[in-house]
């Protein structure tokens, strides 16, 4: 069979966090390595998002261009997918000519075919600025909690879907000026005459759990005509002489992507044509991995071009959205610096790549929000992918080695039906999107095994017998070999591999009744495939990726400095300091700056992020494990750019050096100090 995999296109306006690639590009490559090892054929596409206001406000944060935003980007993205081990085959950009003029051309097929309509509708304008605002531009009051600094679009504090003109004191993020309303031309997409067509398209199709009820509930609701056109200086040229200084909508054109980046590779193949394959043979399955908020441009509005525009393109087959993962609890936000940064990771921990692939898939948000903690990552590589998968292997390569380097495998029946079910339950699995419980199927097997060689007890048998016991475990390794991966495939899957002496197995060989290998030879003496992950080594991950606190979305760094002052306090002044003892979970330096360290605190509600200028008198790693006291309720402010919340208690020498206080014995972190 045929497949064409695509990966949602990411916005060149920031790095990929943990949470894109849990909700997307890992899901992706698990099933595309999967479905490759099966032998079909796989085309695997991704590219970079580069139109939009996504972009446009990043660079005006930036105060730099677009164009500069997305030229530094698009490469990182690709780059951090690749290190990752994501097997894209091709990754493109919307801002490629080809991609310009088949959105183009797409534009005006669905005027000719009579699906878009010209109205003409009161928009937002700037007259400080002389542009039309897009609904992420303009700020305002939220009607439903009162939150003052919420988008157009988007209540950031409650989450209310909005439209500019259910704010409450609405201004221009650009100017902070009022807003005025004025008339402007756009195209609209008759969604609402596609929809019988786009309900017999959803009947025909499965859909997963999460996905259905968000599509029905579109329907339910009747479909609306929806202006594919913007006011925008940034993105695709509107392809009409009457729409001068407009361009196509940004979710008209990125889904397109798949499209021309499909092209994009046909011509890099030498065989132009070769798209037609993917896009018009219905026999080839369409499957689009996305984040939950994409539902509905993938499932109704990229099918509605699809089909409006009436030349024999499939539709998605299937569209396996993920739900969101948290982090440490709370939603990851890059504008909050509430992330685990993709690059970053990989820049401190470029041995430990699988192992992060690992744990999101243990913790993909498949139907449900999920959340990481480090506390999890620990665990999971420790006491999942090290006690039960690692040491698995590490103790049976250890013992046949010492044995010599040459095996001969022999049927041992109970592995040998534990490794056909658990080949065809990952494979199952994998199938239906399950992508965590495909890797349980894999630690089940290994956890039979580890207990079938605990019982065995090979190290206390003579050597002709633990030879032979051993030789029952030849066929099992050897299919781990192939099953891990899809799932570990940057180093631990090679380096098995590579130990034993094989290749990938074809995945249909996994599920054979004999033997697959009769004889084994070894390559050398085996290493644990996966480190033990230890306290210390997380502590430095977390203090390196160490995100900063949430802060509120409009946290501010005060303007003026606090003064001091010689005044008496009364006891009541007093009482409003709140003051904890707090332990230190993390400390690493601020980039840019030798006085101020940035430290992770634990108190009784949660981890803290605090910025204390001490850089001078501690190093870092002085401080991990060690408790302080804390002033829990200082407004926070923004040093370097780290929100600091509060601040820590130092004593200071007459010489000047900085000495830390701290309870007498520890006491539970969080402790009042009274
Ligand atoms: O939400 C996003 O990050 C979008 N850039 C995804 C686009 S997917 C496709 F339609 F291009
Ligand atoms: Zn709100």
């Amino acid at each position: 069979m045929r497949y064409l995999i695509t990966a949602a296109l990411p916005y060149a306006n920031g790095p990929l966090h943990i949470g894109h690639l849990a909700g997307a590009y890992l899901p992706a490559d698990i099933y595309a390595r999967y479905l490759r090892l099966c032998g079909h054929e796989v085309l695997f596409i991704c590219g970079s998002d580069e139109h939009g206001v996504a972009i446009t406000l990043r660079a005006w944060q930036e105060n730099t261009s677009p164009q500069a935003i997305i030229d530094h980007y698009h490469p990182l993205l690709e780059a951090s997918l690749r290190e990752m081990g994501i097997s894209v085959d091709f990754y493109g950009r919307t801002s490629d000519p080809l991609h310009h003029r088949l959105a183009q051309r797409f534009f005006l097929r669905l005027l000719e075919q009579g699906w878009l309509e010209k109205r003409t509708v009161e928009q937002f304008w700037d007259a400080q600025a002389g542009v039309f605002l897009p609904d992420r531009y303009i700020v305002g009051t939220c009607p439903h909690c009162g939150y003052t600094e919420a988008y157009g679009d988007q209540c950031e504090k409650c989450g209310a879907l909005l439209t500019p003109t259910d704010l409450l004191n609405p201004r221009s993020r650009l100017t902070q000026s009022l807003p005025q309303k004025r008339p402007s031309t756009q195209y609209y997409l008759r969604l609402d005459a596609l929809q019988p067509q786009l309900e017999a398209y959803i009947q025909e199709r499965q859909w997963k759990p999460n996905v259905e009820p968000v599509i029905q509930n579109w329907l339910r609701a009747g479909l609306a005509s929806r202006p594919i056109t913007r006011d925008l200086n940034w993105g695709i040229p509107v392809p009409l002489p009457e729409m001068a200084g407009k361009v196509l909508y940004v979710w008209f054109e990125a889904p397109l992507g798949y499209l021309s980046i499909t092209q994009k590779w046909a011509e890099a193949q030498g065989d132009p044509k070769a798209w037609e394959l993917f896009w018009k043979d219905p026999s080839t399955a369409i499957v689009h991995f996305i984040g939950k908020d994409n539902i509905v441009f993938h499932t109704l509005i990229f099918p509605a071009v699809l089909i409006a525009a009436a030349e024999g393109y499939t539709l998605p087959t299937a569209v396996p959205a993920h739900e969101f993962l948290t982090l440490e609890g709370q939603k990851i936000s890059t504008s909050r610096r509430w992330t685990i940064d993709v690059d970053a990771y990989l820049r401190h921990a470029p041995h430990r790549i699988d192992e992060l692939r690992f744990v999101l898939t243990a913790l993909m948000p498949q139907t449900r929000d999920r959340d990481f903690t480090w506390e999890e990552y620990a665990t999971r590589i420790n006491n999942e992918l090290l006690a039960t998968l690692s040491n698995l292997i590490h103790r049976v390569l250890t013992l046949l080695w010492r044995l010599g380097p040459e095996h001969a495998a022999v049927t041992f029946m109970p592995l040998l039906e534990a490794r056909v079910e658990a080949a065809r339950t990952v494979g199952r699995r994998l199938e239906a999107y399950d992508f965590s419980g495909a890797l349980e199927a894999l630690l089940a097997l290994a956890q039979k095994a580890n207990k079938h060689l605990t019982e065995a007890a090979p190290w206390h048998q003579k050597e002709a017998e633990a030879r032979l016991t051993l030789a029952g475990f030849i066929d099992l390794l050897a299919a781990l070999g192939t099953l891990l991966e899809p799932f570990m495939p940057v180093r631990i899957a090679p380096t098995l591999r590579r130990y034993l002496n094989l290749s990938l197995f074809p995945w249909s060989e996994l599920e054979r009744p004999e033997l697959l290998i009769r004889q084994l030879r070894l390559s050398g003496p085996p290493q644990p495939l996966v480190p033990k992950l230890t306290a210390t080594e997380l502590a430095q991950l977390r203090a390196q990726l160490l995100p900063a606190a949430p802060s509120e979305p409009t946290a501010k760094a005060p303007s003026t400095k606090p003064q001091e002052s010689l005044q008496k306090l009364s006891m009541e002044d007093f009482r409003k300091v709140q003051l904890k003892v707090v332990t230190i979970q993390a400390a690493e330096p601020i980039a840019g700056t030798d006085r101020l360290l940035r430290l992770l605190i634990q108190a009784e509600d949660g981890l803290h992020t605090v910025v204390s200028g001490i850089a001078q008198h501690y190093k870092p790693e002085e401080l991990i494990g060690k408790q302080a006291v804390w002033v829990a309720n200082l407004a926070p402010r923004a040093l370097r750019g780290v929100v600091s919340e509060g601040m820590l208690l130092f004593a200071e020498t007459p010489q000047g050096q900085l000495v830390r206080i701290s309870p007498d014995i520890p006491v539970p972190p969080g402790s009042p100090v009274k």
